[in-house]
């Protein structure tokens, strides 16, 4: 026995650092989600995560469902809220912050404070008995989430009560979502700051600009990605990601000097080279490649103004040392151009929905064009500054950019 929980403790530790590893938000949850059930031994969990006074039901796994589905097909669920109440075992548990193991979900006495709520199974088919609930808490105590897990299994695959000593574990489980959790929603009021303090310094890239661009990009994107095959799923999970590293787009410009920012006519060459930092500049505020979100900001602020033709800039350089990338120079030591391809697919969104923003407004050093005059220069680049995919996805969504212009004037 004392072997047998050695070991669980060293594969519990183990577990630790492969999950320190996992960089995408959604991911660490299915993996904690999987460990935390494999360890336990059960057939089904969820996780919930709080949004103001609900939680929502943001991720599941399910093997008796998952089993009468073909191979490979995933279980798709409706994402649904409840109430940080009593009106559910895992409201309540976020309302007290206290744990529950429940051995049979139908044999509640009426006298508890909490109430089953029958309509996931009737709406799934599916038979809940035991239930091991826990509080997903931030430092402070305060319950950002819940960890749910479903129908203990014995050795021989019956259903039974969760044993009271695998609390312990769970809740080692719980801490490390927690974190997670915690992690992932400090970065975005991090990047929200961030935005409105660019908001702030440059007088052309104001609080709608930025706004219009993020919504922009994310209808080119969904335009393209249906068009690609990528699942909703898989969509839905980068629109967030994209909207916000778009709005981040411009971000290096809070390194630029006033006389160049705000310069009301035209900047000289050597102005306009001081201008064109803000990319490098803004890459190199995304260190964290643990992080998705980072990831896709600094691939957006490092290459929103390169061209598909290859004539955009900053082309191959590093964004941290501000030097060509070793082996992309060209006979001069400069650096070589990024065409095509080597342009992150975010990059080559943003660069569309920047320019399509930057030609319908006014600028110190331009007046508004027309919608006709600025969609006849989208087309004429279209393969030139712009991905043609990119510019066929563009004129796909104008619709919806169109509805998004309308809100944002
Ligand atoms: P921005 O104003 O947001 O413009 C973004 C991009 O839209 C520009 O990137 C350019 O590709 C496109 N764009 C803007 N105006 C025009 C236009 O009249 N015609 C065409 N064909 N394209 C246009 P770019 O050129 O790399 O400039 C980056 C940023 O540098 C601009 O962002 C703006 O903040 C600044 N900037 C560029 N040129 C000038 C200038 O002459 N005077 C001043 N004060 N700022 C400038
Ligand atoms: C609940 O927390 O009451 C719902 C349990 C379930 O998902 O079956
Ligand atoms: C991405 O940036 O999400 C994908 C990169 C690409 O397809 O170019
Ligand atoms: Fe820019
Ligand atoms: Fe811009």
């Amino acid at each position: 026995m004392i072997q047998h929980e050695y070991e669980r403790l060293q594969e519990l530790l183990k577990l630790s650092t492969d999950l320190a590893e996992v960089k995408d938000f959604d991911v660490l949850m299915e993996r904690i989600l999987k460990a935390a059930r494999d360890f336990v031994g059960c057939d089904a969990g969820s996780i919930y995560i709080r949004e103001g006074n609900r939680l929502k039901f943001s991720y599941t796994q399910n093997d008796t469902l998952q089993s009468r589905l073909e191979t490979g097909r995933k279980l798709l669920y409706n994402t649904f809220t409840v109430p940080i109440s009593n009106e559910s075992i895992a409201g309540y548990v976020a309302l007290t912050g206290e744990m529950l193991n429940i051995p049979d979900a139908y044999a509640l006495s009426g006298s508890l404070p909490y109430r089953f709520d029958r309509s996931f199974d009737e709406n799934a088919r599916y038979r809940t008995l035991s239930i091991l609930t826990v509080p997903l808490k931030k430092n402070n105590n305060q319950v950002i989430g819940v960890l749910q897990l479903i129908n203990a299994r014995s050795s021989e695959g019956t259903i039974i009560p969760f044993d009271p000593g695998v609390e312990f574990y769970v809740t080692y489980f719980a801490s490390n979502a927690a974190v997670g959790l915690e992690r992932a929603q400090l970065m975005r009021g991090i990047l929200l700051r961030m935005i409105s303090m660019a908001e702030l310094r440059d007088p052309s890239e104001t609080g709608i600009h930025v706004n219009r661009v993020g919504g922009y990009s994310v209808e080119i994107f969904d335009e393209w990605a249906r068009e690609n095959g990528l699942s909703r799923t898989e969509i839905d999970k980068q629109r967030d990601t994209l909207r916000m590293a778009a709005m981040l787009h411009d971000v290096g410009k809070v390194a630029i000097s006033d006389t160049i920012l705000k310069k009301p006519g035209r900047l000289d060459v050597e102005e306009f080279e001081t201008m064109k930092m803000h990319t490098v500049l803004g890459a190199r505020l995304f260190l964290n490649t643990f992080s998705d979100l980072e990831v896709a900001a600094r691939d957006v602020a490092l290459n929103h103004h390169e061209k598909f033709n290859g004539a955009g800039y900053p082309g191959h350089v590093d964004p941290f040392t501000g030097k060509p990338v070793p082996g992309k120079t060209d006979s001069d030591g400069r650096p070589l151009p990024k065409r095509g391809e080597d342009i992150p697919l975010f990059g080559r969104i943003v660069a569309l929905a920047d320019v399509y923003d930057a030609l319908s407004s006014q600028r110190s050093y331009k007046k508004a064009f027309d919608e006709d005059r600025v969609l006849s220069i989208i087309h004429e680049e279209s393969g030139k500054h712009f991905d043609p995919e990119i510019a066929a996805a563009f004129f796909s969504a104008l619709p919806s950019i169109h509805a998004i212009s309308r809100r944002y004037e």
